[in-house]
């Protein structure tokens, strides 16, 4: 698992004013981060674990799905990179860096992949120095309407 953010570690109560990026949501869950929560990424505050608690009373089942999806992902890039070939990759919808990630399962197969991720800007994603401290392959960050991206 990456290593989190130490500010993403403390709940928004915990912090002074103005000691997050602006463009990431502190009262409010994102779905980045709550689908996180349920691959044991500690990337979350105090909302996200609330509303994660709250989903799981309804559905039991949604860190199984999630688990599962993850798994579907590793398999995925892995029968493209080393049973296809393919070493460039768009990861849109790519969640929060967390273990497995595109390149990293693609770059096992083919050292020379390149993933560009693509992720709704402020559903959690941090600014691009922040970023990059939680995923130090991360080259750049854009952000546009609907989606920010970074690539590795
Ligand atoms: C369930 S998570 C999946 C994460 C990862 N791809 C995986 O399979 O483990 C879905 C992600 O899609 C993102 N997403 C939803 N709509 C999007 C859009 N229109 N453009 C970019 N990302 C989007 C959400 O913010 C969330 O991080």
């Amino acid at each position: 698992m990456s290593e989190p953010n130490a500010f993403m570690k403390r709940s928004p109560g915990d912090a002074p004013p103005g000691d997050f990026p602006p463009d990431i949501p502190t009262d409010r869950p994102t779905p980045a981060r709550a689908y996180g929560m349920h691959l044991g990424s500690k990337d979350n505050f105090e909302v996200d674990r609330v509303f994660v608690q709250q989903a799981l009373e309804a559905f039991p089942g949604c860190v199984d799905i999630a688990r599962q999806n993850r798994q579907y992902l590793y398999r995925a890039v892995r029968y493209l990179a080393r049973d296809v070939g393919i070493d460039q990759f768009l990861d849109l919808g790519s969640g929060l860096p967390t273990d497995n990630n595109v390149h990293q399962v693609a770059q096992q197969f083919q050292p020379q992949a390149r993933v560009v991720y693509v992720d709704i800007p402020g559903t959690g994603w941090p600014s691009p120095p922040a970023y990059r401290r939680v995923h130090p392959l991360a080259l750049g960050y854009g952000v546009g309407h609907p989606t920010g991206c970074a690539t590795s």
